[in-house]
């Protein structure tokens, strides 16, 4: 495996590769790797020859305030678990290439950043489809893969790619998740024991509101009531939002139904978690 920071470099890796008529898939992350990462580095690994990593914190994704400085780093044991799975190419860009005197262009989709994390972190989805189209500039995927669990983030980065007509597969890969359930995140890191005993309260609310569901409760607001009493069941949990949406439009749902998924953010102690899935059954997303 190589380790390419500049950004021209890992462009004259890919037009290589291009040039060869081969393909290439993406893993955009911000390192930390768990298991949720390594899943998507080897999904990747089947659907291109050539597999490039991007390991790069998105200073423009985080608000003040949010976690950008705490956010946990560790290139020397990211670098060992990224180089025991087929993966040709981490890329680490610095922070100074990428946003040169602050980078003065934004990538914006509108209409599905309002909704949901959008209402609590209005600049996040900016952040990220900035970084994300500037990866897949530099990097050319013929694929690229992300993680449903952040199920908007997968919406907006296919929303942009279609609407920027970019000629890319964006693969969505089903949340990993720990044997009690919790979605694997690298904020998970933030919890202390108490708190990550509390964390499994997310997957406990989706397996409820998916028993109500199968009993036949269609009703939204029913199904809220009782997801919100589940998740407020433990003392560090406060609610950011509970929402059944849409899939594809994120258009919040007065009437569940198959395609309905269930979307949580909560913040155990001061950490803000999410996770969602469909109410049916745990079908893959489709695009
Ligand atoms: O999901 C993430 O880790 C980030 O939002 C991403 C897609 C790598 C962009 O910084």
């Amino acid at each position: 495996m190589q380790i390419i920071h500049p950004l021209a470099d890992m462009t004259r890796w890919s037009e290589d590769v291009l040039f060869r008529g081969e393909t290439i898939a993406l893993v955009p992350t911000m390192g930390y790797f768990h298991e949720g990462h390594l899943s998507l580095m080897r999904l990747a690994g089947r659907l291109a020859d050539h597999v490039v990593v991007s390991l790069f914190v998105n200073s423009i994704q985080f608000a003040p305030g949010e976690d950008l400085d705490q956010y946990p780093r560790d290139l020397e044991n990211d670098t060992r678990l990224a180089a025991n799975e087929k993966v040709d190419v981490l890329f680490v860009p610095s922070d100074s290439e990428m946003y040169e005197n602050g980078g003065a262009t934004r990538v914006r989709v509108e209409g599905i950043t309002a909704v949901l994390c959008g209402r609590q972190r209005p600049s996040h989805f900016e952040g990220v489809t900035t970084v994300v189209a500037k990866l897949f500039n530099i990097t050319k995927p013929h694929f690229a893969v992300f993680g449903e669990k952040d199920f908007q983030q997968l919406a907006v980065i296919r929303r942009m790619t279609r609407d920027l007509n970019w000629n890319i597969d964006i693969v969505g890969h089903p949340i990993v998740r720990e044997s009690d359930g919790l979605a694997m995140s690298s904020r998970n890191a933030y919890l202390s024991g108490e708190e990550r005993q509390s964390a499994c309260c997310l997957y406990r609310a989706i397996e409820q509101a998916r028993a109500s569901f199968a009993a036949g409760v269609r009703d939204a607001a029913r199904l809220q009531v009782e997801v919100r009493d589940t998740l407020l069941a433990n003392p560090d949990v406060s609610i950011d939002y509970i929402a059944l949406v849409d899939q594809h439009s994120l258009a919040e749902r007065e009437e569940a139904d198959a395609g309905t998924v269930l979307a949580l953010a909560v913040r155990v102690g001061t950490t803000r978690l999410i996770d969602n899935g469909f109410l049916a059954d745990d079908t893959e997303k489709s695009n």
